[in-house]
């Protein structure tokens, strides 16, 4: 990492704007790459690491020692397309890797040779030598695969020493000046499998060179512009006769060719006579009218012919002349592409054809209309021509009977099937309708034994119930349609791969997996996925078997809702509950179900109300507590609880209420106790009760019967109005049936139902929170000076 931060830092500072391209795998290459940045010279202080150096089509003039001296790990050297004019092979003596060196396209007049690097490639083509340059010294280089050479003059001397080296390709490019000073049989020296020899452009091929000598299996001939000056091309045709004699040769291509229709049926005639077996042309010019004479088709050696773009300035020849000399072709394959061909007549008689490309024609639907001579043929591609309608072809493959493969993509098929024959051969095992207009109609009539079926980009919406059933289809690619749904494999039971993406696949059915077991390689990214609950089943169906799943999870992303849009469906995510309806309200009737028993427990074990209403009073209280200033609070008072209480009660308040509030400091009054003698005991309960800060009543069903308790809480409760203060504390230590309090009580019945009281509980256990709900009621602090005791008994 550190090394490649410091280079990429390194190299903004050194080249400001000049746009580079870095590539550092594992450390061992470094790649820099420059091109079209209009550098006049090699950049300085390039990586001492470089292994790759691209350079190609700049402004560069020189190359010199200083400029690669330090990249001693260079390996490959592009330099193509600059302007340089003189190499010194010497420059690279310190580049001991170098292997790769490319200097086509300059203007390189003179190479000066010193002990060299071991090249494997070296480019020299394209430049303006006048000599081939060849050193002594390229005799070393026993690795070199690939030489490529240009010169006016090609001479044996010149080529002797790298006679012995054994190259797989050698390119040879003739200057414009070639042909003065030739040595016909150089071409003898070179020893190479695959020769490409480039003449020189817009001259008539008037050159003695013989290309027969060549030690070459594939001969490769560039530029041949013949018959148009010298009518008979005699010297091309006579190069041609002479490759008779060359048993080795085997492959022939020729690159822009211009000449005539009758030189070209010439030609063809001459190369049906030699040895090769691949015969292949491109680019193509054709002019001139053509004279009608009958093609030798005996004796050939050629296995296939390849013509690729062709244009002719004829416009009325005799087309049938023509078709039928590629018709009647006693040999395997024959190529005729770009060639604006508008027709193909059937031969005459049974044809050994086994392959046919006709791709990027002119042809209709009447090629090979009724034509019962192509029972060979295994292949047949009528790609990108201008065929209308399918039950045309099917008829015609109906006649092919060994046919096994046929490509006619791109054409402007429709398919009917009314009142149509579905005649499909029955051979056909891979048949390409891409690029078509085919809707899902074409279903129904598909040939029987077809293994491959590519239908992408065409029209289909929906395949058909009533399909022909296809127990041997395994590839079925429907991309680019507008399917809605995935096919199940009802009729397609060997389905083992499926395209269906860039469709209107919204919702997919999961059960495809089940219905297409087979299924190794299905693509289905790139649709507009509904990311809702039925899709769920689907993605975890898909996640399940991801790997048959091509493109995932890259390609699969929701559509739908907006909200999802672009979500990978590998990360979209449903909850069960949202998703079931059944399941989501049996699941809050189970909660609420739940919460119920869980109160009714509270309520009726726990006794959850009388703690939450002595929960509540001793907020309440503490709360107010708060809010009154205690100054006012502790004005008078010597007490902090006057009790009332039963006689019948009285053993409760002497042994848990008086130890209970006391032991925290908390002053009572009781009347047993503190009652000032000589006075009413009227007297002592209003002294008593105003002097204390609250009054605690005891109630019980005692509590009731005893007429001074009944006072004792008037008074309170008048003291209560008069003051304003809350200072009654009720607790009810039995239940007090409602009916048994007198009517004469009212005051006490109206206190009950609108004041709360602390309830006295039998648990032992509550007792504690009971004490604490009561002191925390009465606590105030009192001044000690202030107490006063009492002794007297009511
Ligand atoms: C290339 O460099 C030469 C000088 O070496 C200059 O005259 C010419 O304009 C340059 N070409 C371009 C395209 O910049
Ligand atoms: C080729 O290499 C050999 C030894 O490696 C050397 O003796 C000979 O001089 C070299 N030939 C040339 C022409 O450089
Ligand atoms: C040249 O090398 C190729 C393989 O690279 C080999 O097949 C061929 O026989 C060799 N030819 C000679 C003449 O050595
Ligand atoms: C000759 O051409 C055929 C068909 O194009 C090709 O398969 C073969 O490799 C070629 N042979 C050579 C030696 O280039
Ligand atoms: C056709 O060519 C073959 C082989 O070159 C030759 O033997 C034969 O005589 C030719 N036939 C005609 C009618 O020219
Ligand atoms: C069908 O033809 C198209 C070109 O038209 C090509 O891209 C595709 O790969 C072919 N399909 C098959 C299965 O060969």
């Amino acid at each position: 990492m550190t090394k490649t931060n410091s280079i990429g830092f390194y190299f903004i500072l050194v080249l400001g704007l000049i746009p580079i391209k870095m590539q550092l795998s594992d450390g061992s290459e470094l790649i820099i790459k420059i091109p079209r940045a209009n550098l006049a010279h090699v950049p300085k202080d390039l990586p001492l690491t470089t292994t790759t150096l691209d350079l190609s089509q700049n402004n560069i003039s020189e190359l010199q020692t200083s400029d690669v001296l330090s990249l001693s790990k260079l390996r490959v050297l592009m330099m193509s397309h600059n302007r340089i004019q003189c190499l010194d092979i010497g420059v690279f003596k310190f580049n001991t890797e170098l292997e790769y060196l490319d200097l086509s396209h300059n203007e390189l007049r003179v190479i000066s040779c010193s002990p060299t690097v071991n090249f494997k490639h070296l480019d020299l083509s394209f430049n303006a030598f006048d000599a081939l340059p060849i050193c002594k010294e390229f005799g070393n280089m026993s690795h070199l695969k690939f030489l490529g050479l240009s010169g006016s003059k090609v001479q044996s001397s010149s080529v002797q020493s790298i006679a012995h080296l054994n190259i797989s390709k050698v390119l040879l490019v003739l200057g414009d000046t070639y042909g003065e000073v030739e040595d016909p049989e150089s071409l003898q020296h070179i020893r190479t499998g695959n020769l490409h020899i480039v003449f020189p452009e817009k001259r008539e091929f008037r050159f003695l060179l013989d290309v027969s000598v060549s030690t070459a299996i594939s001969l490769e001939l560039s530029n041949i512009k013949c018959g148009l000056e010298d009518k008979e091309c005699s010297y091309f045709l006579s190069a041609l006769f002479k490759l008779r004699k060359n048993l080795r040769l085997s492959n022939l291509t020729l690159n822009n060719v211009e000449t005539t229709w009758n030189s070209f049926i010439k030609v063809l005639q001459l190369v049906w006579h030699t040895p090769v077996k691949y015969f292949s042309i491109s680019n193509m010019k054709l002019q001139d009218k053509v004279d009608q004479r009958s093609f030798n088709y005996s004796g050939t050696s050629l296995k296939a012919l390849s013509i690729y773009q062709v244009v002719s300035n004829v416009f009325s020849f005799p087309q049938h002349y023509i078709y039928g000399i590629f018709s009647n072709m006693n040999i395997q394959s024959v190529t005729l592409s770009g060639t604006h061909m508008l027709h193909m007549v059937c031969p005459s008689q049974a044809s050994p054809f086994l392959h046919l490309d006709f791709s990027d024609n002119l042809l209709t639907d009447m090629v090979f209309k009724d034509c019962r001579n192509l029972i060979e043929l295994k292949t047949l591609s009528l790609q990108k021509n201008q065929l209308k309608k399918l039950e045309n072809i099917i008829l015609m493959s109906a006649e092919m009977t060994s046919l096994q493969k046929l490509d006619i993509s791109q054409n402007s098929l429709s398919y009917s099937d009314k009142e149509s024959l579905c005649s499909w051969t029955e051979s056909l095992l891979v048949l390409n309708l891409s690029s078509n207009m085919l809707t899902g109609s074409v279903f129904r009539c598909l040939p029987p034994k077809v293994k491959v079926l590519d239908l992408h980009n065409n029209r289909i919406m929906s395949i058909p119930n009533d399909v022909t059933h296809l127990q041997a289809l395994q590839e079925l690619n429907v991309a680019s349609n507008s399917l809605v749904d995935l096919p199940g494999c009802g009729a397609f039971s060997s389905l083992s791969v499926l395209v269906i993406e860039h469709n209107s696949v919204s919702l997919p059915s999961a059960d495809f997996f089940q219905s297409c077991q087979k299924i190794r390689s299905i693509a289905a990214g790139n649709n507009p996925f509904q990311c809702t609950c039925e899709l769920r089943e689907f993605v975890k169906r898909i996640g399940q078997v991801s790997e048959v799943v091509e493109g995932w999870p890259d390609s699969y992303s929701c559509d739908f809702p907006e909200s999802a849009q672009g979500t990978l469906l590998q990360d979209f995510h449903m909850s069960p509950l949202s998703c079931d309806t059944g399941l989501l309200i049996v699941t809050i009737g189970a909660i609420l179900l739940v919460l119920a028993a869980f109160v009714a427990f509270l309520c009726y074990c726990l006794d959850l109300p009388w703690y939450l209403r002595m929960v509540c009073q001793w907020t309440q209280t503490r709360r107010r507590a708060r809010n009154i200033p205690v100054e006012e609070l502790q004005r008078d008072l010597q007490f902090h609880a006057f009790v009332s209480y039963s006689e019948h009660d009285s053993a409760w308040v002497k042994s848990e209420l008086l130890p209970n509030l006391e032991k925290d400091g908390i002053r009572v009054c009781l009347h047993e106790r503190n009652f000032i003698p000589g006075k009413s005991i009227v007297e002592n309960i209003i002294h008593f009760i105003e002097k204390s800060y609250k009054s605690i009543f005891v109630l019980s069903p005692h509590f009731i019967q005893s007429e001074w308790c009944h006072y004792e809480l008037y008074f309170a409760h008048h003291n209560l109005f008069h003051e304003g203060s809350d200072n009654l504390i009720l607790i009810l230590l039995e239940p007090i049936p409602q009916d048994n309090i007198p009517s004469n009580y009212y005051k006490l019945k109206t206190l009950m139902s609108r004041r709360t009281y602390l309830e006295w509980p039998i648990e032992k256990s509550k007792h504690g929170l009971f004490w604490a709900n009561l002191r925390a009621t009465i606590n105030v602090k009192l001044d000690k000076q202030t107490e006063t005791t009492c002794h007297i008994q009511r």
